[in-house]
């Protein structure tokens, strides 16, 4: 998906031109505006106030415990995480109700999940016998126990089973297990959450889910009670939300945002900057910042540049071209402030996002739920 430039044009950098102490930061780093952040929580919390579908909101946007516990703090039936790391330090921070959604096969990080889950509350993705057997096997051995949602793939293709009758025998397959809780059905719409078009988009998942539905009637069917179904994402929270089935929304990348998200979901605004130095720039060349892919993802979208009408034009490992549109030409050694065009993966390049407000540094936020081992 394409991204405007034009966007960032009007962005408001003041609450980071005035932070003084972060001038002897090294640049890149990552920069996040308290105020804007917080308002995009509100934002959806006030939301599912009125919603009978809870938020239960993915934390690998940002990876950050602190971050986290201001969603809960706001109203979140409990968290979604993508990684056995980040289901470690959420609970180690004392969030104890949450999703891994994703299926572990690697019986290292089974091992760790099954000895998290003797302190918290851990619900985990399932999509194969064999899936199952590794789970019971480690909890077994730590001698806990976990809730299992079966993934049902709904046309993304990464995980999850690919029929009703599959998720019905595995639920059973499931429920027999003695470690393992049958929680419910988890489904993610990851192949067409970015439809550009809203009402498109809207009629896409809507059909997408419809194996939801039979999955949750042939389980039901067998006399199992299907008490959790999740899915959804930031730009699908409202269809997601009005499914009379789902009982829990896994929308993560409202929080800080992103150039490419914010296409979608434009209610929400992006708070987080990865802060930059101009390296190269001269009349009739574009501009050349010093954070490239090793410190910005390039997996999706295009990053942008803030308050300056550029568009994206190339990037290397160390370095992202921007061509100027409009404006003066910024200076050799000017700092320039990036919207990544993909925050999640962005989050996981770094140790720590320094949390702006009033003119200083309010708070470092860790990042702690990246992996602490390799
Ligand atoms: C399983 C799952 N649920 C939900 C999401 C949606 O998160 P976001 O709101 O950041 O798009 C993702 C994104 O990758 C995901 O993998």
């Amino acid at each position: 998906m394409e991204t405007s430039a034009s966007r960032y044009l009007g962005a408001d950098l003041t609450w980071l031109a005035r932070v003084d102490e972060l001038d002897s930061q090294p640049t890149p780093f990552l920069a996040i505006d308290l105020d804007v952040m917080e308002e995009n929580i509100a934002r959806m919390a006030s939301y599912f106030a009125g919603q009978r579908a809870s938020l239960r909101p993915h934390v690998k946007h940002h990876k950050c415990s602190a971050i986290a516990k201001l969603q809960v703090a706001a109203g979140a039936s409990g968290i979604t995480c993508s990684t056995t790391d980040e289901v470690i330090a959420m609970i180690d921070a004392g969030v104890d109700d949450v999703l891994l959604a994703n299926v572990v096969t690697d019986p290292n990080r089974l091992d760790a999940l099954a000895t998290v889950a003797g302190t918290g509350r851990v619900i985990i993705a399932v999509d194969s016998h064999a899936a199952v057997d590794g789970l019971v096997v480690a909890l077994e051995r730590r001698g806990t126990s976990a809730g299992a949602v079966v993934d049902i793939d709904i046309g993304m293709g990464r995980n999850g089973v690919s029929s009703v009758d599959e998720a019905a025998e595995l639920a059973e397959y499931v429920a027999d297990q003695a470690p393992l809780r049958f929680a419910g059905l988890m489904a993610y719409e990851g192949h067409i959450m970015d439809i550009g078009d809203s009402t498109e988009r809207h009629r896409e998942v809507t059909a997408a889910f419809r194996p939801v539905v039979e999955a949750i009637e042939a389980i039901e069917g067998r006399g199992l009670d299907v008490s959790l179904v999740t899915g959804g994402s930031s730009a699908t929270y409202r269809t997601a939300a009005s499914f009379p089935f789902m009982t829990d929304v896994q929308a993560g990348t409202y929080v800080l945002m992103d150039a490419t998200y914010v296409e979608l979901i434009p209610e929400f605004r992006p708070a987080l900057v990865a802060v930059a130095t101009v390296a190269t720039a001269a009349e009739g060349r574009d501009v050349v910042v010093n954070v490239g892919a090793k410190r910005l993802a390039t997996d999706w979208g295009k990053p942008a540049l803030a308050g300056v009408s550029a568009s994206h034009t190339e990037t290397s490992e160390e370095h992202n071209w921007f061509h100027l549109l409009d404006g003066p030409l910024p200076e050799v050694g000017d700092r320039v402030a990036v919207v990544p065009a993909h925050t999640c993966s962005t989050m996981a390049m770094y140790r720590r996002a320094f949390g702006c407000r009033g003119g200083r540094v309010e708070r470092t936020l860790e990042i702690d739920g990246r992996d602490p081992l390799s």
